[in-house]
């Protein structure tokens, strides 16, 4: 399916262009807090969640999960708190779309986040924001000011009996806090170690009461839903496959980041189900430098990667999954060019992810641990052929897929070794051998492990 991408008219990031386009005025004089006024109006909570279900939307923070479905979770007629906490930790690599929304339009993100807390029943509202987004703290803050001011929070939204507190917290600058868990540990003042599940949020989260995660962009998608209503949310992307009774499509405008090697890198705005191929050639002109590109990262680094031969694969839910990759993650591209050394990218990939293994998972701790050592071993010229082999086992074996884990950071971790090694295995090969020629094809045998005096156990 292809989309004619530059006719689209965007949404998310209509206002963003405008002088002052952070501040009420100007986002109320382009209709900001109509869905409010329309759901304190004429809307029960329950008809706010119907809605959303209705329109399908799908979580924008990496997994795509559908967000009513999640809130649904929430047990009923749970005397509270409720919590709310917005994910803008936005610290997957390549992934800068929430940052232009925090910057350029704060008030669609406060107006998403009042009509999800009124859809779930909550009361405090927490937005998480990264520590390094100092400007995105600053008017996400205001806009929570200008909005109290209004009466859009507080006691009384409106004069419809429902009142909403909303809190920033800035984090401490750490990846593990994007995890849904690990944000709420860091919230609630504590090491961000993600916690073991079950028992999910929905259930016991922050503060051990009921708690919904939520990113920045899915609750942005929320205010369209309830202004222009679910049908129009359907009418664009890529409808569920009749096919298959568990497709739920992949529906809804999509801000897609684009960073690497291409002329004009930005946050863009596409229905989702474009092709990698128009998002780099129609949104971000092209591979700079007139070049080729020899992999593109579809949706932050640890969706891994995709050949220049898989670059007609749609960017919906279920594309980036068909060539191999983790999945659509956050949408953001990360785009490198044919003379971008793949040893280069897996050495960058596994020092970062070595950095940021939070360490309680054995697999984890050690299993990045040993891959940044094999990498390092490696770009130094004094890799082996085997190390390959190491490196796949380590990818195959950590994480919540094969379930040796706690979290996704070690599938984060593991897809960019996997499809590195899968489509790029002869440029890995090819340096190894030249670097280290005399030495690639040595088998180091294991040596037995030994006690203090010297004798095998
Ligand atoms: C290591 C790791 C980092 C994550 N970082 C983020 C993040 O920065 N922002 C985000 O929204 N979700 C992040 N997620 C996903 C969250 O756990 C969670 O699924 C998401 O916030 C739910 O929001 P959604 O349902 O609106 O997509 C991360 C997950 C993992 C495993
Ligand atoms: S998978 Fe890694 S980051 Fe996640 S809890 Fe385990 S050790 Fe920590």
């Amino acid at each position: 399916m292809s989309f004619p991408v530059l006719n689209y008219e965007p949404v998310l990031l209509a206002n963003i262009h405008k002088e002052n386009s952070h501040t009420l005025a100007v986002y109320e004089a382009a209709g900001g807090y109509r869905a409010l006024r329309k759901a304190m109006k004429e809307m029960k909570p329950d008809d706010v969640l119907a809605t959303v279900r209705a329109a399908g939307l799908r979580g924008r923070g990496g997994a795509g999960f559908p967000t009513a479905l999640k809130w649904s979770f929430l047990p009923k007629d749970h005397p509270g708190p409720i919590y709310l906490c917005v994910n803008a930790d936005e610290s997957e690599p390549g992934t800068i779309v929430n940052r232009v929304q925090m910057e350029e339009d704060p008030h669609q993100i406060v107006e998403g986040i009042i009509l999800s807390a009124y859809a779930t029943k909550s009361t405090t509202a927490y937005f998480y924001i990264r520590y390094e987004y100092p400007l995105s703290c600053q008017r996400m803050q205001a806009a929570i000011d200008e909005a109290y001011a209004a009466g859009f929070l507080g006691k009384n939204i409106l004069g419809s009996g429902y009142s909403l507190d909303l809190f920033i917290h800035r984090g401490a600058g750490a990846y593990v806090c994007g995890e849904e868990t690990g944000l709420i540990e860091s919230l609630e003042g504590k090491r961000a170690w993600p916690r073991i599940k079950p028992p999910f949020p929905a259930v016991e989260g922050l503060f051990r009461k009921p708690t919904v995660v939520n990113n920045v962009e899915t609750m942005a998608c929320v205010v369209h839903i309830i202004d222009r209503g679910a049908e129009w949310f359907r009418s664009i992307g890529v409808p569920p496959n009749p096919q298959d009774p568990r497709d739920v499509g992949s529906l809804g405008p999509k801000l897609f980041g684009i960073s690497g090697h291409v002329n004009k890198p930005g946050c863009y705005e596409a229905p989702l189900g474009i092709t990698a191929r128009q998002a780099i050639d129609e949104l971000a002109g092209g591979v700079w430098k007139g070049r080729k590109a020899k992999a593109v990262i579809p949706g932050g680094l640890s969706t891994g990667l995709m050949s220049y031969d898989e670059l007609d694969t749609p960017l919906d839910f279920a594309g980036p999954l068909k060539v191999g990759c983790l999945g659509l993650g956050t949408a953001c591209l990360i785009v490198m060019d044919e003379t971008y050394s793949m040893v280069d990218f897996l050495y960058n990939s596994c020092r970062f992810y070595a950095h940021e293994s939070c360490g309680q998972c054995t697999p984890c701790r050690e299993g990045t641990h040993w891959s940044m050592m094999i990498m390092e071993r490696i770009k130094a010229g004094k890799g082996r052929l085997i190390d390959l082999e190491y490196l796949a086992e380590i990818g195959n074996t950590i994480g919540i897929i094969p379930g040796t884990t706690i979290c996704g950071l070690a599938d984060g971790a593991a897809w960019p070794i996997k499809t590195c090694i899968r489509k790029f295995r002869g440029e890995l090969e090819d340096y190894i051998k030249r670097t280290n020629p005399t030495g690639y094809a040595v088998e180091v045998a294991v040596p037995a492990l030994t006690g203090t005096n010297g004798k095998p156990h």
